[in-house]
């Protein structure tokens, strides 16, 4: 309906209104809002549903016969809505909570907006105890031909819940997927990171049937070889004006991946478990996760190495004006004073995690070359005196070969535990910089001279055993030995 402008001009706030907006327009140009996948437009509905108190969300993706374009139906358990919700929930603007920082929902635009996104059609339907089913719809073709729109109507398709709500969308014309299992296997994989918090907890998402399961970037609980990520550090918390007249309490938490156990792992199974392509950082507001990617790191850029860390922020809605959050909460923009707090204390952490991750790299590189000295010495150990120890195991001494700075004087390290003799050269002393490093980063050229070096160095400390040296005599000679061997080249 026009309205005619010197008929209402007495009421100036209905000119105002249809001024404001063009429906037919609007209604095309919302469904550009910017949903970055289907998964950040369907958790918008899995929001909602969580916020309805669900304990079970049914998704379902189908492609029928009569429809080319898929139809997908978000049905929850949760406390549905009333009559004058239902009118309400498909208004852009149209919210029983606007504006609360009590949980998820907040504009009143999620479930019109995200629907619109993917879909020509949505229908949300909802029953509650002694009440009828009712059903709102709307629809971009029948708005745009000027047809009323968000009629509730009763409708008799009730779920199995005693109260719940149904959304479907109909003719999804914006999915870019060719394979249903293709979406399928997307939606697992971000629903799961997006929703980890409530998946463990009460709440059950389903997609056709197949549990989603929890993917915590973090890895704590991902059990590879039997090793799995562990907590840097004890949680950081910063607490934070709102500049509303209170403070809101952002908490910081950091892994680290098991380098030495994971890193042979082949790419195959490091993309399957999500070691490569998930590192940097996952923001959570009210528990959901609406941004991952590289924030708040200052001027550290992001290198291969931070893979293998991982960094997880989470705030309250009480503080959605510092992390700038968007009407369709996916991504952050910081605000100047939240970078003030955070980002230098970030950056020096990812700059020591960075390092953490190259020191263990360096350290599986540097057992990986030593292997071939210490099988040499195992294999020509048996054509060795025999060295008696306690305890019932006999035979051929197994070696290793390490390096680690060392207090004191030492050039290296020497003891016999049980069968195995260890030699920890001191990555400290004068003579690693001069010698072994030097061979250590020539790399396979330096391979055999490397080997031999090292061999030096372990029929040493076999010779020491072998002729019966006490510990305490070992330890004398090994370290008159590195402080000559140290002064001497100071003077080179
Ligand atoms: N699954 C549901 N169960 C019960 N009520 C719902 C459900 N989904 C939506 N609603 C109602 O519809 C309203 C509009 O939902 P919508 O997602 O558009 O906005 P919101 O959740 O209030 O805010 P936001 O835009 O931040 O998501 C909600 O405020 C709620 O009253
Ligand atoms: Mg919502």
């Amino acid at each position: 309906m026009r309205i005619d402008k010197t008929a209402v001009a007495s009421d100036a706030r209905i000119v105002e209104f249809n001024r404001l907006l063009d429906a037919p327009n609007f209604i095309r140009a919302i469904r550009d809002s910017g949903y970055v996948s289907l998964a950040s437009a369907i958790a918008e509905l899995i929001d909602n549903a969580i916020q309805a108190d669900a304990s079970v969300i049914d998704i379902s993706v189908a492609r029928d016969s009569s429809h080319a374009l898929p139809t997908i139906t978000v049905e929850d358990d949760g406390i549905g809505m009333d009559q004058h919700e239902l009118g309400a929930c498909l208004q852009f603007g149209g919210s029983s909570r606007f504006d609360s920082r009590r949980s998820i929902g907040r504009y009143g635009m999620g479930l019109p907006t995200a629907s619109l996104s993917q879909a020509r059609r949505v229908e949300v339907t909802t029953w509650q105890p002694a009440s009828p089913t009712r059903t709102v719809s709307l629809d971009v073709d029948e708005i745009v031909s000027g047809e009323p729109a968000l009629c509730v109507r009763e409708t008799g398709d009730r779920g199995a819940s005693m109260s719940g709500c149904r959304v479907t969308w109909i003719g999804c014309d914006r999915i870019e997927y060719r394979r249903l299992a293709w979406l399928d296997r997307a939606l697992h994989r971000d629903l799961g990171q997006m929703f980890r918090r409530f998946l463990t907890t009460v709440t059950i998402v389903r997609i056709n049937g197949k549990t989603v399961l929890p993917i915590d970037p973090l890895m704590l609980n991902t059990d590879v070889d039997g090793a799995s990520a562990q907590l840097a550090f004890d949680p950081l918390q910063y607490e934070i004006d709102t500049g509303r007249g209170g403070t809101g309490v952002v908490t910081i938490r950091f892994s680290m991946l098991p380098v030495a156990e994971w890193h042979a792992l082949d790419n195959a199974t490091k993309r399957r478990i999500g070691v490569v392509g998930h590192g940097g950082v996952s923001i959570l507001r009210a528990g959901r996760e609406i941004a991952r990617g590289w924030h708040l790191m200052g001027l550290k850029r992001k290198e291969n190495y931070d893979d293998w860390w991982r960094c997880e922020i989470e705030f309250d809605p009480d503080l959605d004006e510092h992390f700038g959050i968007t009407v369709n909460k996916q991504g952050v923009r910081p605000s100047v004073k939240l970078r003030e707090a955070l980002e230098p204390d970030l950056e020096s952490i990812a700059r020591l995690l960075n390092s953490r991750v190259r020191q263990a790299f360096e350290q599986v590189k540097f057992e990986a070359a030593v292997q071939r000295s210490c099988l040499i010495a195992a294999a020509a150990d048996a054509d060795l005196p025999v060295i008696r120890t306690s305890g019932r195991a006999q035979g051929a001494l197994a070696y290793r070969f390490a390096a680690r700075p060392l207090a004191g004087e030492s050039m290296f390290e020497l003891t016999l535990v049980q069968r195995l003799l260890d030699v920890t050269l001191n990555s400290d002393h004068a003579g690693f910089a001069a010698l072994y490093r030097p061979l250590h980063d020539m790399g396979e050229a330096g391979a055999p001279l490397r080997t031999s070096l090292e061999l030096l160095l372990l029929s040493f400390a076999r010779s020491a055993i072998t002729i019966g040296m006490s510990q305490s005599e070992r330890r004398d000679l090994v370290q008159a030995w590195g402080a000559t061997y140290g002064r001497m080249l100071q003077r080179v």
